[in-house]
């Protein structure tokens, strides 16, 4: 099976993910995409020897012409690690049940747009809760909608700064993404 995953930033979850498929019978890791030419996320494919395709609004946004400039057309599952553009109905619907999303937060709270980053911890933190985690869910149309497939919750601490409660969550991520994926390629 084929996996395509999209960063926009660091990317450290697709390293995780790329290196958890590295030996795997069942999948393997096609390519890393990205939207942004600054994303280290592109130094990790170099560093991994993992194609990357690089794009712009105009290449995504391009109606049908995604499949073929992105060359996903043969990708069997599509993988969002950090990924902060909105997927186009063309793709969601090209790819419907096959493009899964991981989110620091237990969704629907601390969800949609302009949530991600430190931002979800800080608010997360600022509204007091006493947990937080991860949510990994098919996309749809609209920001952090679609079936929730796994949550996976962690302690908020009294005193967790945001990069404190990112590195716990990074970590749930880092273990539960890979196994949430290997299980939705059957
Ligand atoms: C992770 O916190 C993930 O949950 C969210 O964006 C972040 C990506 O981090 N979607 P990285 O680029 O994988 O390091």
């Amino acid at each position: 099976k084929r996996i395509a995953i999209f960063a926009s930033g660091s990317g450290s979850n697709a390293e995780n993910i790329a290196g958890y498929f590295e030996n795997s019978s069942k999948a393997r890791v096609e390519a890393f995409y990205t939207n942004n030419p600054k994303a280290i996320v592109i130094q990790r494919a170099k560093r991994l020897n993992i194609p990357l395709v690089l794009f712009d609004r105009e290449m995504f946004y391009a109606g049908d012409a995604v499949l073929r400039d992105l060359r996903i057309r043969k990708t069997d599952l599509i993988v969002l690690a950090g990924f902060l553009w909105l997927v186009p109905g063309n793709l969601t619907r090209a790819f419907s049940g096959r493009i899964v999303n991981i989110h620091p937060a237990l969704l629907p709270k601390f969800g949609g747009k302009g949530m991600y980053g430190m931002a979800v911890h800080e608010a997360v933190i600022e509204a007091g809760e006493k947990e937080s985690g991860i949510t990994i869910h098919l996309i749809d149309e609209v920001y952090d909608r679609g079936k929730i497939l796994l949550q996976v919750k962690c302690p908020v601490l009294p005193g967790d700064t945001p990069e404190a409660l990112a590195e716990r969550v990074h970590q749930l991520e880092y273990e539960y993404y890979p196994k949430a994926i290997e299980q939705l390629l059957g």
